[in-house]
Formats: structure tokens, sequence, C-alpha cells
């Protein structure tokens, strides 16, 4: 099984990438690789883009470098998207990664005018912290769990500590109370 980590965790101490560690240890994934959104020269789709890019799909002609984190995502087991909980939702850079692997007869395609993923993909699990109170349906995990059954047949898990950033918490407590959740989730 292999799995992939896409992350954007800029802060040297963020609490996500605690959350993700522990959930790569306690998951036991030991075949993964990473793609650190931070290091990636990643755009969002502009017009010349569009025009580039609608042309290669007509021809079936994916072997132009602006296809390969769609040919990336499709090959694996799990996806694993971790990255801080911002503005009510996930930090852009997400967004322009998810617009880079929609790739019509790569990840998906129309069946009888409905979507149909090709990714293959078993899991896909959004790790996320948050400073405030967040829910299990907030933008970010909603419109990833759309995304998720878009491009694949996999299953869609979302795991979050929220209230991180309110006085007096006390985040050890919420990292234990975490940690046994996996536990059990992972049992
Ligand atoms: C730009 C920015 C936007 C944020 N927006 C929200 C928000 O909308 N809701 C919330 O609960 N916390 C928000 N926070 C707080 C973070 O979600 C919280 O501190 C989180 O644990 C940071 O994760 P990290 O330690 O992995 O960077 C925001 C923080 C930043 C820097």
């Amino acid at each position: 099984m292999k799995t992939l980590v896409i992350y954007y965790l800029p802060r040297e101490e963020s609490r996500t990438k605690k959350l993700l560690n522990l959930f790569l240890e306690i998951g036991k994934f030991n075949n993964f690789d990473y793609l650190d959104l931070n290091n990636e020269n990643i755009k969002p789709l502009k017009l010349n883009d569009l025009i580039k890019r609608d042309n290669y799909i007509m021809n079936n002609d994916f072997s132009d470098p602006m296809f390969n984190y769609a040919k990336e995502f499709i090959k694996y087991d799990n996806i694993i998207i971790a990255c801080p909980f911002w503005d009510l939702s996930f930090p852009s850079i997400i967004k322009i990664y998810i617009e880079n692997i929609c790739v019509n007869n790569l990840t998906f395609k129309y069946v009888n005018d409905r979507p149909c993923g090709l990714s293959k993909f078993k899991n896909f699990y959004f790790l996320t912290t948050a400073g405030g109170p967040i829910n299990e349906n907030n933008s970010a995990s909603t419109y990833l769990k759309e995304i998720s059954e878009f491009l694949g047949n996999g299953n869609f898990h979302f795991f979050y500590i929220d209230k991180l950033d309110i006085e007096g918490i006390n985040i050890n407590n919420l990292f234990k109370e975490k940690e046994e959740e996996l536990k059990k989730y992972f049992n």
C-alpha cells in the first residue's frame, strides 16, 4: 500500500505537523512519499495554461510536465492531505494543487453525464488543526470529501484537533485525546 502525503505546514512549530506524525506512526504508514507544497513551484491555472491544457486533453496527450501532479496522484492507495485550518478553510495552495490534479480523462472522466473518478486511492485522509472551534462538516472537509468522490471511489476520513488557540486550553491533553482516538481507529 503506497501513500502520498501532500502537505503545507509552513510554520516551524506546526501543530498540524505533530498531528500528521502521530497519524503516520499510529496508522503504521511505512511506504509513503511526501509532497511538500511549500517547496513546489505550483501555480493557479491562467488563460494560457487552460488553452494548452485543453489542447493536450483533446489529443489525449498527458506528457507535458503540467500533468505531473495528476499522474502522481492517481498511483497511490492512500492520499493524506495535511494543512492548518485557515480562514474557515484550507490554505489557498491546496486549492491550486487541486486545480492541477483535476484533469479530464486522467484523474476523472464523464460517463453518461456523470463524473467517474479514475484515481486508485482506497482512502483519502484530511488532517488539520484549528485555533478556534470547528466541526466535522466545515467548508474545507466538505469540499475535500466532494473532491475525493469526484476523483476516486475510496473512503474519505477527516481528523482534526481544534480550539488550539483558545486561552487556557490544555494542548497536551488535546493531543493525548487524539492519540487515544487514533489508536482505537487503527486497531
Ligand atoms: C492565516 C491564518 C488563518 C487562520 N484562520 C483560522 C480560522 O479561520 N479558524 C480557526 O479556527 N483558526 C484559524 N487560524 C489558526 C490556526 O488554524 C491554528 O493556529 C492552527 O493550529 C495552525 O496550524 P499549524 O500549527 O500547523 O500552523 C488561522 C491561522 C492563520 C495563520
